[in-house]
């Protein structure tokens, strides 16, 4: 596999793996919160002006995407979405990591964040396993970061993962 940033030349490619990956909200949202398609390609250059994508690649091959948008000292995940057919085989986690990887340059980032559905018990597993907690105070974090209608804030939960940090920078002052 091989991650790298996208460009608009990637566009095509990606809103297709999105509307593909998307297609599972199907299975758990209700009719009217359908998009059909969740993303068309202006929205995706939109997108891109105020975030980064990334793509993960299997033999040439698009396999799935991320955005990782810089908030104060919070960068927001948006925008997951892996092919079916490449699902469960660690791309989403193999992504975030490599986000991880990079914010090591950039010591305003202190943590990752991402909101979610409480139903998409896929993105949760995902999350969870690649070390990401609920936040305690989801209502705030969902209004603070995202423009987010009432109903959807309800549904919603939100993950968090501190950044970790070489050598001690990040850690809190001793405690008495
Ligand atoms: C959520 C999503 C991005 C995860 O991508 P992924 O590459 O499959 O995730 P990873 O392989 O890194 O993580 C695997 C873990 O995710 C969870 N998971 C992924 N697919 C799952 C499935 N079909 N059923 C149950 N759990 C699943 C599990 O916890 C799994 O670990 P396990 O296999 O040990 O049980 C992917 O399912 C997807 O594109 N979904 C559609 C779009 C979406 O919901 N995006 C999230 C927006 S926040």
């Amino acid at each position: 596999m091989t991650i790298r940033e996208l460009t608009s030349g990637d566009r095509n490619r990606a809103v297709e793996v999105i509307n593909t990956a998307a297609e599972w909200y199907r299975e758990f949202l209700p009719p009217e919160e359908i998009h059909s398609p969740e993303m068309d390609e202006a929205a995706w250059e939109a997108e891109r002006r105020r975030m980064t994508w990334w793509g993960a690649f299997i033999d040439g091959e698009l396999a799935g995407v991320i955005g990782s948008e810089p908030a104060g000292q919070a960068v927001l995940l948006r925008h997951a979405y892996i092919l079916p057919r490449h699902q469960r085989r660690g791309v989403a986690s193999a992504l975030v990591e490599h986000i991880e990887e990079r914010l090591q340059q950039q010591p305003d980032a202190r943590r990752l964040v991402v909101g979610t559905y409480a139903a998409n018990y896929k993105a949760r597993g995902h999350l969870e396993k690649s070390g990401f907690r609920l936040a305690e105070d989801p209502e705030t974090a969902l209004r603070t970061y995202y423009d987010i209608p009432e109903g959807r804030l309800r549904a919603s939960v939100v993950y968090e993962k501190p950044l970790s940090r070489p050598s001690g920078e990040g850690k809190p002052p001793a405690g008495r």
